[in-house]
C-alpha cells in the first residue's frame, strides 16, 4: 500500500498552514462562539461517550484531519490488518490481535488457516482449566486445591494480565490469591511468594517466545522454590505455560499438555485477550472473560464501520497527531478516575510507546516529524495532589485523557460524586483557566494575582461510561489499540515491531559475567561503563 511520505501529503501542508491560525485561538472563545460545541464534538460507541470538544480544534481542523486520514489510507490499512495482511513488515507477519475476539461462528482464513477456529480451541481449553482450578478440582501434588496463582512474565506477558486483574478485581473469585512477578530483581519473586504455601500454588509461566531472560530466571527460581518443598514430581501439577514456543516450554520441563498456545501474529503488547489472559480468566471466570472479548469485538466493529468523524479510535488517533505534530505537545497523560484502573497508565505505556516509539518509516527512511508521544499517568484524584500543578500552570502543555464512570462498583456515601466532580472540574480548569480579571473581581490580592492566573487553553478528552465491566474494559483497550494503529499509520511506521529493545538486552548478557568480583578479564567498554563495573565489583567485594 503506497502513500506519499507524510510531509508531502496535501493535508499535512494544509494543517501546517491551519496551525498558524490555531496558535491564536483560545478554548474560552471557541466555546463562547458556539454554545453547542460541548455536544457537537462528541461521539459514542460500545458504551463509551467521547467528549473531545476541549481540544484546540474547529470544524476546519477536523475536516483537514479527516482529509489526512484519507490521504494516509488509514481505512485501507485497517481493512488490510483485519484481513490478515502482513502489516508487521520488518518481521513479515500478520497483525491479528483482532482475531482473538472474533465470535466462534465467524472465520478468518490467513495463510491457509482458519485462525478463529484456532483461537476458540485454545479458549475452550483455557475455560475447562479455569473452571477446574476455580472449583477446586485441579489438585496440587499433595492433593490440595489451588489457592494461589502466580503469573510470571514481563512486558506484554505481565502488564496486560496485571492491569486486567486489577481492573476486574470486583468480578474476581476472592478465595484465590493472585500475584504477578515480572522484575528480574529477586525481591519481586521473593516478596510475592513469601506468604504462599507451595502445596496450594500454581505458577503460570507466560512468555510469547519463552526465551525472555527475566521470565526464565524467575521461572527457574519458582521451580526451585517448589521442588525444594515438594520434589521434582510436583512440577506437573503446579506449572502451566502460556507461549507460542512448545519446544522451549518442553525443554524447560513443563508438560506441553499444560501449555496454552497463541501465535506469532499476536504482538506481546496486544496479547491480554489471548491465552496470556489465562490469569484473568482464572480470576474472573470464563463467562466474564468472554464478555470482555465481546467488548473488544464491539469496538473492533465500530472501528471498521463508523465514518471517520464518528469513529472513536480514528478521532482519538487523529487528535493525538494534531496535538503532537502540529501543536508540539510531546506527552499525553491518561488519568483514570477509577481505582480499579490504577495499572492502566502502565499498560498503555507499553502499548503506545513500544508501538509508536519509532524513528524510521516502514521502508526504512528516517522520519522528519515527531512520532509516538510519551504516555504517562496516575489514577485520579491522587495525581491532582501531585503533578497537576504542572498541568495547570507549567510551561509544558500536556493533553489529558480523563476516564470516568457514572456508577461506582463500590457505592459509598458521597465518594463517587466527589470523584467524578473532579473529572469535570479538572477538564474545565485546564480548558478555561482563570484570568487576572476574574481573580481581581473575586477580590484576590493584587500581589498574588499573577501567581494565581491560570492560562487555560490546555486540551483534554473525556471518556465517560456507565460502569466498569469486563465488556467495557475490552472496548476501552481496543479503543487505545486502534488509536495507536491510526497514529502509526499516519506516521507511516511499523507499530508492531520493537527492535529498539534488543541492544540493551545483548549488552546486559555480555556484562553479566563481568560483574564477578573475581573476574580478571580486562574490561573493554567505554570508560564510564568500565569504571561503573569496577566500582560495582569493589562494592560487592567490600560490602
Ligand atoms: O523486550 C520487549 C518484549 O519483547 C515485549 O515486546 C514483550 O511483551 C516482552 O518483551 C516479553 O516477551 P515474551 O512474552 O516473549 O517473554
Amino acid at each position: 500500500m503506497t502513500t506519499q511520505p507524510l510531509p508531502q501529503r496535501p493535508a499535512w501542508d494544509a494543517l501546517t498552514a491551519h496551525y498558524r491560525d490555531a496558535s491564536s485561538w483560545h478554548l474560552r472563545e471557541l466555546f463562547s462562539d458556539d454554545p453547542n460545541r460541548g455536544r457537537r464534538f462528541t461521539s459514542e460507541a460500545a458504551g463509551l461517550y467521547f467528549d473531545y470538544s476541549k481540544n484546540l480544534i474547529t470544524d476546519d481542523t477536523m475536516s483537514l484531519l479527516d482529509q489526512l486520514a484519507l490521504e494516509s489510507k488509514v481505512e485501507e490499512r485497517r481493512d488490510a490488518m483485519f484481513a490478515g495482511k502482513h502489516l508487521n513488515v520488518t518481521e513479515d507477519r500478520p497483525v491479528l490481535h483482532v482475531a482473538l475476539r472474533m465470535p466462534k461462528n465467524s472465520s478468518l482464513v490467513v495463510d491457509g488457516v482458519d485462525v478463529v477456529a484456532q483461537v476458540h480451541q485454545v479458549l475452550e481449553r483455557m475455560s475447562v482449566f479455569a473452571e477446574l482450578v476455580r472449583c477446586g478440582q485441579w489438585r496440587g501434588h499433595t492433593d490440595q486445591p489451588i489457592k494461589n496463582v502466580v503469573n510470571i512474565g514481563i512486558g506484554g506477558s505481565d502488564l496486560g494480565p496485571v492491569m486486567a486483574f486489577e481492573a476486574l478485581r470486583h468480578f474476581s473469585q476472592r478465595e484465590l490469591t493472585f500475584r504477578f512477578v515480572s522484575n528480574v530483581d529477586a525481591t519481586d519473586f521473593v516478596e510475592s511468594v513469601r506468604d504462599l504455601n507451595p502445596e496450594e500454588t500454581l505458577f503460570i509461566i507466560s512468555s510469547k517466545t519463552f526465551s525472555t531472560l527475566e521470565t526464565l530466571t524467575n521461572a527457574t527460581s519458582a521451580r526451585q522454590w517448589l521442588v525444594a518443598s515438594l520434589g521434582e514430581a510436583a512440577v506437573a501439577k503446579h506449572f502451566v505455560a502460556v507461549s507460542t514456543n512448545a519446544e522451549k516450554v518442553a525443554a524447560f520441563g513443563i508438560d506441553v499438555t499444560n501449555m496454552f498456545g497463541f501465535w506469532d501474529w499476536v504482538g506481546g503488547r496486544y496479547s491480554m485477550d489471548s491465552a496470556i489472559g489465562l490469569s484473568t480468566m482464572l480470576a474472573v471466570g470464563p463467562e466474564n472473560f468472554y464478555e470482555m472479548l465481546e467488548g473488544f469485538h464491539e469496538m473492533d466493529r465500530h472501528f471498521c464501520t463508523a465514518p471517520v468523524r464518528q469513529n472513536l479510535p480514528m478521532l482519538m488517533g487523529l487528535l493525538a497527531c494534531w496535538n503532537n505534530n502540529f501543536l508540539g505537545y510531546p506527552t499525553v497523560a491518561v488519568m483514570p478516575y477509577d481505582q480499579y484502573l490504577h495499572r492502566l497508565p502502565a499498560y498503555l505505556q507499553q502499548l503506545t510507546m513500544e508501538s509508536n516509539g519509532k524513528h524510521v518509516t516502514e521502508d526504512g527512511q528516517r522520519v522528519t516529524y515527531l512520532t509516538g508521544p510519551v504516555y504517562w499517568g496516575e489514577p485520579g484524584t491522587n495525581g491532582q495532589h501531585s503533578f497537576y500543578q504542572l498541568l495547570h500552570q507549567g510551561t509544558t502543555v500536556v493533553p489529558v485523557d480523563f476516564i470516568g464512570f457514572a456508577r461506582s462498583l463500590n457505592p459509598l456515601g458521597a465518594h463517587h460524586d466527589i470523584l467524578m466532580s473532579n473529572v469535570f472540574a479538572q477538564a474545565q480548569a485546564l480548558a478555561f483557566g482563570r484570568t487576572a480579571e476574574e481573580l481581581r473581581a473575586a477580590g484576590v490580592d493584587e500581589g498574588v494575582v499573577a501567581a494565581r492566573v491560570m492560562d487555560g487553553n490546555r486540551p483534554s478528552n473525556v471518556l465517560l461510561a456507565k460502569v466498569l465491566s469486563p465488556r467495557l474494559l475490552g472496548s476501552l483497550i481496543a479503543l487505545y489499540e486502534h488509536s495507536v494503529f491510526v497514529q502509526g499509520t499516519l506516521w507511516g511506521i511499523d507499530s508492531f515491531d520493537q527492535w529498539g529493545v534488543e541492544l540493551g538486552k545483548q549488552l546486559a548478557v555480555e556484562i553479566t559475567p563481568e560483574l564477578d568480583p573475581k573476574s580478571t578479564e580486562k574490561l573493554a567498554h567505554d570508560s564510564s561503563t568500565n569504571a561503573l563495573i569496577e566500582q560495582y565489583r569493589f562494592l560487592k567485594k567490600n560490602g
